[in-house]
Order: structure tokens, then sequence, then C-alpha cells
């Protein structure tokens, strides 16, 4: 057994991917280097804490997950700062994407048909670049989401310093946003582990194999290797 097999840490893709990405190392090519990495795990961890102390207060039925917290009290006060670290890094994971993530024309479609073709792995665009509509789309509504978190969870955080009317609009607009960040999330969850093989690496190792980018991002694969894609083999 090689020292890279039995060591990932001395594979050369992920050494590379420590501070590089859209290269091309042997058979893999650097998806994400390592900032990019902390950054989406930090989101998800305050995502998912944050989550999880607020429930209780949402409601009774959900009460079980404060003992978690060490009661009541205590999410009540975890509850904001875990939501301001949250938003924290959502903003950072905005600045290191939002340059790749202007949705183009063509993939306005992904609102609709195109989802559903993806879905049922109809066979991807050959012009999907480094993100395809879906996961732009994706990008979009978490960067809505934690900013109307935000304005809504700051009013409700001071409730003394607003008007009544816009307390009880904030409670009703946190907690919808709340239900339907979720429900992405569980999709997203989906996709980027069960439902595409070889994506989750992307995130942990910060490598894809080349197969899986020939297939999955075409217009990427040729933009970092120079080659003319060829959709003849599947991810490993
Ligand atoms: C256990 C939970 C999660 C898993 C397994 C996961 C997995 C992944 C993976 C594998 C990618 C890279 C996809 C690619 O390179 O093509 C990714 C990207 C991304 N993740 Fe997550 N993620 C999780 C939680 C979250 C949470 C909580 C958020 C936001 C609050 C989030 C926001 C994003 C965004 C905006 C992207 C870039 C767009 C995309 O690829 O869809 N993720 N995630």
């Amino acid at each position: 057994m090689n020292g890279a097999a039995a060591n990932p840490a001395l594979d050369p893709a992920v050494q590379v991917a420590r501070d590089r990405e859209d290269v091309v190392v042997g058979d893999d090519i650097v998806r994400h280097r390592l900032a990019t990495r902390v950054v989406h795990w930090s989101t998800a961890f305050f995502f998912f804490v944050a989550l999880g102390c607020g429930l209780p207060i949402y409601s009774p039925v959900f009460g079980w997950l404060a003992h978690l917290f060490g009661g009541l009290a205590v999410c009540r006060w975890l509850h904001p700062w875990t939501g301001i670290a949250f938003t924290a890094f959502t903003a950072v994971m905005f600045v290191q994407w939002v340059g790749d993530m202007k949705l183009e024309r063509s993939e306005r479609g992904w609102l609709g048909r195109k989802l559903v073709l993806y879905l049922r792995h109809a066979g991807d665009d050959p012009d999907v670049g480094k993100y395809n509509g879906g996961q732009k789309l994706l990008f979009w509504a978490v960067s809505v989401f934690a900013l109307a978190l935000l304005v809504t969870g700051t009013v409700l955080w001071f409730p003394e310093l607003f008007a009544q009317a816009l307390r009880e609009a904030s409670i009703l607009l946190h907690d919808l946003v709340v239900i339907l960040f979720s429900m992405a999330i569980v999709f997203h969850i989906y996709l980027g582990t069960v439902a595409e093989p070889g994506t989750f690496g992307s995130m942990t190792r910060g490598t894809v194999s080349k197969a899986w980018a020939r297939l999955h991002h075409p217009r990427w694969y040729r933009e970092v290797t120079g080659e003319a894609a060829r959709d003849d083999s599947r991810p490993r």
C-alpha cells in the first residue's frame, strides 16, 4: 500500500487543495481549496446549532432538543449568537463564491424543467460550468434567506425597539424562512451525498475525479484541463 492511499493527507491532490483550486493533479481536479471548505463547514455547523437551539424556542414539540444545550434558558441566549455567527460565515461564503454564481440567461430554466431533467439524469448540459443553475439558485437562496433571518432576528432580539406590527411580521417571516431554508438544505445534502456519488469529496478532500467533472460540469472540465469533454465515463 503506498503512503498516499494509507494517509489521504499525503495524497498530492489533497496537498495542492490546501491553497489552490481549479487545477489538475493526476486523475483528480481540485474543486474547493481548504479556506472555502472551512468556511462552508463553519456555515453548516452554525446553521445546525442555531436551528437546534431555535426549534425548542419555536415550539414545545421540540423541547427535547433543549436538553442538548442545557435547557431552554440557554437556548434563548445561544440562539441569537449562533445566528450571528451563521450570518457572518454566510457573508464570507458569499464573498468567496459570488464571482462564480452569476446566473446566465440559459440557466433560468433551472427553476422548473431543467431541475426535473437533472434529477432524472437525462443528460447533463455540455455548457455547464463550475456550478450548474441549480447550485447557483441555492447560493442566492442561502444569501437572501440569511439576510432575512438576520433582519427579522434582530427585531425579535430587541423587541422593545420596534413597533408591534413589525414584530409580528418578523415572527411570521422568521419562521417561514426557517422552513424554506431547511427544506432547501435537506435537498442540498441529498444531492451533495447519495444522489451524486463523487460530489461529497469535493467538500472533504477538496477534489473530484476527472470523470466526475467531465460528466457533471463539462465546460469547467474543458476550461481546467484544456481537453475536449467526452461523455463516455461514469464518475468513480
Ligand atoms: C451536512 C450538511 C451539508 C453537506 C453534506 C453539504 C455538501 C456540499 C457539497 C458536497 C458541496 C459542493 C458541491 C460541488 O462542488 O458541486 C456544497 C456546496 C455548497 N453548500 Fe453545502 N453541504 C451541507 C450543508 C450546507 C449548509 C447548511 C449550507 C448553507 C447554510 C450550505 C451551502 C452550500 C452552498 C451555497 C454551496 C455552493 C453551491 C452548491 O454547490 O450547491 N451547505 N455543499
